[in-house]
């Protein structure tokens, strides 16, 4: 018989303990609410009447239930409140002397038989509980941010936890509707493990200036699918608290240099811009504690109403691209400067695509849906009757699923011209290169382009790994090379990273945003580093989560499940590893590692065994899973 708690104490109401509060009180559960202060009793209180009342707003809580919610739920200064608790959840912040002093308080406190658990999200569970005099009745109970919402617990036993405690709790997250995993005392247990290298990366790259704080996060949530980019969920975190996480998983996790904090984000923590809860972080909030982004002096006026405007004509009636000329974006120059320079975009009318595998077919389908007229040169007639049939057969789905009009799919087809040629580039106002990833293949194909494209064209290069500025020298005209990196499938997926090398102007990158647009793809602008923004945020991850299956800490189902369930991500690491390739994975692992040689990207010794048995993925049938049984 699994214990019943019909009370439970949450010491700390912050970010994540106004959060707890109301899971518990929803599901039944008398809380008592402790704080320090009456004042910080009050930003308690209110963190939960405004998410309980957003709850009613949005019809997912009855009034009559967010009152019965309430009353649940009693608030007091001071741990002596907590005598008749069975269960006790400390949220304060993420400091070991400041949690040991707590938990010393609570045991005196607490009756004899009460469960103490913490929040915390990287200190040793083990050393918390040792201020106790009851440590075999300690144990992690780690909720997600916002703790209403997401589904995960990581429930952290330590190597003194007794088994019925483990099992008790495990019982109640199923109670509070909670999927629950448990793990043992290891920094960041399997989620923030996973995460903080990652958004500690984002920060890296913000505070060099690699690319725009929109940029990165829109470049994670439309290349990954992730619910938010890594610097508005620093923001959701706080960044006291991302900081406190950060520096003791370098300190406790082998002192992995990607843990260490990059030295902006303890600037803002002092500044006093701790992200949402302050009103301020990377982005500016309407006021503290509001979700609400509003524009500040970092707010790009790429977005310009009247580059929308003429964006949305066009698309819409499929007109000239000339009229695109007109719109003036600001666009960001210069390496490592954040200095804005007007820059009109180049009229682009005419494309040209060069190569004839996935990524050319999927870019031809986009520019001559787009209205664009172009000219698709491949190696030979073989070749550009296979991609004529490819494209042909995506437009043909396009129809068959209501998405597209015979009419305009015959339009599409009738823009493309197919040549072996690349002298019909004469006269096209853009090229895509998009052939195979040599980069003495691309050398000598830009060498050509050269010699062959009008002055102004803007040259572009596909490129997922190779430096864009080598292609770029293969010309005279290096300030007109551009990396346009789309995603596979082009058609569908609504990202395009748009890399600008130390050469290229910033007319060329006007002119890839405004076409980006009217392809309906989110333009973002980087620099020409290996893995741009997307797979550099996302491969180290992949990688890590490799190397935590090796250290047998974790399952891959578990593995999946936290990235899944904790952090919204619509695939877990393995279930994504399988479907990119783990070859693929492997080799832009390996591009990261040589270029920035970081430690921490070296690939994990698992996926080098793994892609040299042969075990790819599902398109070998096996990789990380069994996909033969399925
Ligand atoms: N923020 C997140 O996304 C997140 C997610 C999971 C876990 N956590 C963990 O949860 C814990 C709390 O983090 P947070 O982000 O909610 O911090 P926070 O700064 O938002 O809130 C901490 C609260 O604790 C209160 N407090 C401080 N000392 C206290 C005391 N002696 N008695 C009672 N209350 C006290 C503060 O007044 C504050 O309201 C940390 O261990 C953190 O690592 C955070």
């Amino acid at each position: 018989m699994a214990r019943e708690f019909t009370s439970v104490g949450v010491v700390g109401l912050g970010t994540m303990g106004a959060g707890i509060v109301e899971v518990f009180a929803r599901n039944g559960i008398d809380v008592v609410a402790v704080e320090v202060s009456d004042a910080a009793l009050d930003r308690g209180r209110v963190i939960l009447t405004g998410s309980t009342d957003r709850a009613v707003a949005r019809g997912k809580l009855a009034e009559a239930d967010r009152d019965a919610l309430l009353a649940r739920v009693t608030f007091a200064v001071g741990l002596d409140a907590l005598h008749s608790v069975d269960l006790v959840i400390e949220a304060v912040p993420e400091h070991l002397d400041l949690k040991q002093r707590i938990f010393a308080e609570l045991d005196r406190v607490c009756k004899p038989e009460a469960i103490l658990a913490t929040n915390t999200s990287s200190l040793s569970v083990t050393e918390i509980s040792v201020a106790t005099a009851r440590p075999n009745q300690v144990v992690g109970i780690h909720f997600f941010n916002p703790a209403p919402v997401m589904k995960l617990v990581e429930v952290v036993r330590t190597v003194v936890t007794s088994a019925d405690v483990v099992a008790d709790v495990e019982a109640l997250c199923g109670r509070l509707g909670k999927v629950d995993v448990t793990i043992s005392d290891r920094a960041g247990f399997i989620a923030n493990a996973l995460l903080f290298g990652y958004l500690n990366h984002a920060v890296d790259m913000f505070e060099s200036r690699y690319a725009t704080r929109e940029d990165i996060d829109a470049a994670m949530k439309l290349g990954c699918g992730l619910p938010m980019g890594p610097l508005a969920l620093m923001d959701l975190i706080g960044l006291d608290t991302a900081y406190e996480i950060l520096d003791t998983m370098y300190r406790r996790g082998g002192r992995d240099r990607r843990h260490a904090p990059v030295p902006l984000l303890k600037q803002m923590v002092t500044a006093g811009l701790l992200g949402r809860k302050s009103g301020r972080g990377f982005y500016t909030y309407e006021r503290p504690g509001s979700p609400k982004v509003v524009p500040d002096e970092q707010t790009p006026t790429t977005t310009d109403p009247a580059l929308t405007d003429a964006v949305v004509t066009k698309v819409g009636i499929g007109s000239a691209r000339s009229e695109l000329a007109s719109p003036a974006v600001v666009t960001k120059v210069g390496i490592g400067s954040a200095r804005s320079e007007l820059a009109s975009p180049a009229a682009v009318t005419k494309v040209g695509i060069v190569g004839s595998g996935t990524m050319a077919t999927g870019i031809i389908e986009v520019f001559a849906k787009a209205g664009y007229e172009v000219v698709s040169v491949t190696r030979g007639a073989e070749q550009s009757a296979k991609v004529f049939e490819a494209v042909q057969t995506s437009l043909n789905k396009g129809v068959v699923r209501g998405r597209l009009s015979e009419a305009d799919r015959d339009a599409a087809l009738g823009r493309i011209n197919w040549s072996a040629t690349l002298e019909h580039l004469a006269d096209v106002d853009l090229v895509v290169e998009t052939v195979v990833e040599e980069l003495s293949v691309k050398k000598a194909l830009f060498a050509s382009l050269d010699e062959i494209c009008k002055p102004g064209v803007v040259l572009a290069t596909t490129t997922s790994s190779l430096p864009v500025i080598e292609v770029a020298m293969a010309t005279q005209r290096p300030a007109d090379v551009v990396g346009l990196h789309f995603f596979n499938p082009a058609p569908a997926m609504p990202l395009v990273e748009i890399v600008r090398t130390i050469r290229t102007s910033a007319e060329t990158i006007a002119t890839a945003q405004a076409v980006s647009a009217t392809l309906g793809k989110t333009g973002v602008v980087c620099g020409d580093r290996s893995g741009f923004i997307v797979n550099a945020l996302l491969f180290p991850y992949l990688n890590d989560a490799v190397r935590m299956l090796e250290a047998s800490y974790s399952t891959t189902d578990d593995i999946d499940h936290a990235m899944k369930l904790g952090c919204g991500y619509p695939m877990g690491p393995f279930e994504l590893l399988d479907v990119v390739g783990l070859d693929v994975a492997l080799a832009i692992q390996r591009e990261l590692y040589l270029e920035l040689r970081e430690p921490g990207f070296a690939p994990a010794p698992l996926l080098e065994h793994l892609v040299t048995a042969g075990y790819l993925g599902r398109k070998t049938g096996r990789g990380f899973r069994d996909h033969t049984r399925r």
